[in-house]
């Protein structure tokens, strides 16, 4: 079974509420926030007064991506605004430990991404404390790039060192997955797929949500 998280990032941000209704009619499991500060990621998007709006609007549980600096500032205002996991940077926590530990605190699950730079390998410190490993597949910033194809093999030995330490805990991946990317990926391992131009700029976005779910799981 294959979680489905859409990014926002790529909806129309005029009808918010609306677009998540639908996102939310194709059977969405999460939604996916993307936070960026202009910093780590060159360019901004939404932060906790949207995130908190948002909440009102849907019970879907929210998958925050925080691609920030200096997280640990912000994590007990990103949990009271409605995130249900939070995901940091390997490349913006000199305490990732830490950071985990305090994110877990506050009944949130724990995230840690790394970019298509850093290496997997990196993780096995944390592998243990972590919930959930997201591997991105493009460079973190932007909707609507280019999958990089080398991720499927990185995907594939992330899924294996997970499975050696920490059975069970969530594996995601995040940019470019659409109907040609999402198979192979899900055979590598991958069990979270969050996707937003292929379900956001779709016509029908109910309809591109199951799809992406259909191909996903090899149906
Ligand atoms: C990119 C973000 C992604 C982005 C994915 O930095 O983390 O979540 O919205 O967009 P697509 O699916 O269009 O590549
Ligand atoms: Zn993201």
């Amino acid at each position: 079974m294959v979680t489905i998280a859409p990014s926002l990032l790529a909806a129309d941000f005029a009808d918010l509420r609306g677009q998540i209704a639908l996102a939310e009619r194709g059977g969405a499991d999460w939604l996916h926030l993307d936070v960026m500060d202009g910093r780590f990621v060159p360019n901004i998007t939404i932060g906790p007064p949207v995130i908190r709006a948002l909440r009102r609007c849907t019970s879907l549980p929210f998958d925050v991506h925080l691609m920030i600096e200096s997280p640990d500032l912000y994590l007990e205002e990103f949990r009271s605004s409605g995130a249900d996991s939070i995901t940091v940077h390997y490349e913006t926590c000199p305490h990732l430990h830490r950071t985990v530990q305090k994110i877990k605190s506050l009944g949130a699950r724990a995230g840690v991404c790394i970019n298509p730079a850093t290496p997997e390998s990196l993780l096995s410190g944390i592998l243990a404390e972590a919930d959930m490993i997201l591997v991105m597949t493009v460079n973190p910033g932007f909707g609507g790039q280019t999958f990089i194809a080398s991720s499927v093999e990185k995907v594939r030995r992330t899924a294996a060192l997970i499975r050696s330490t920490h059975p069970g805990m969530y594996l995601e991946v995040d940019g470019g997955i659409d109907e040609s990317t999402a198979r192979p990926v899900v055979e590598a391992g991958a069990g979270v797929l969050v996707a937003g131009k292929a379900i956001f700029g779709a016509k029908d976005i109910p309809a591109a949500v199951r799809s992406l779910r259909a191909t996903a799981q090899g149906g």
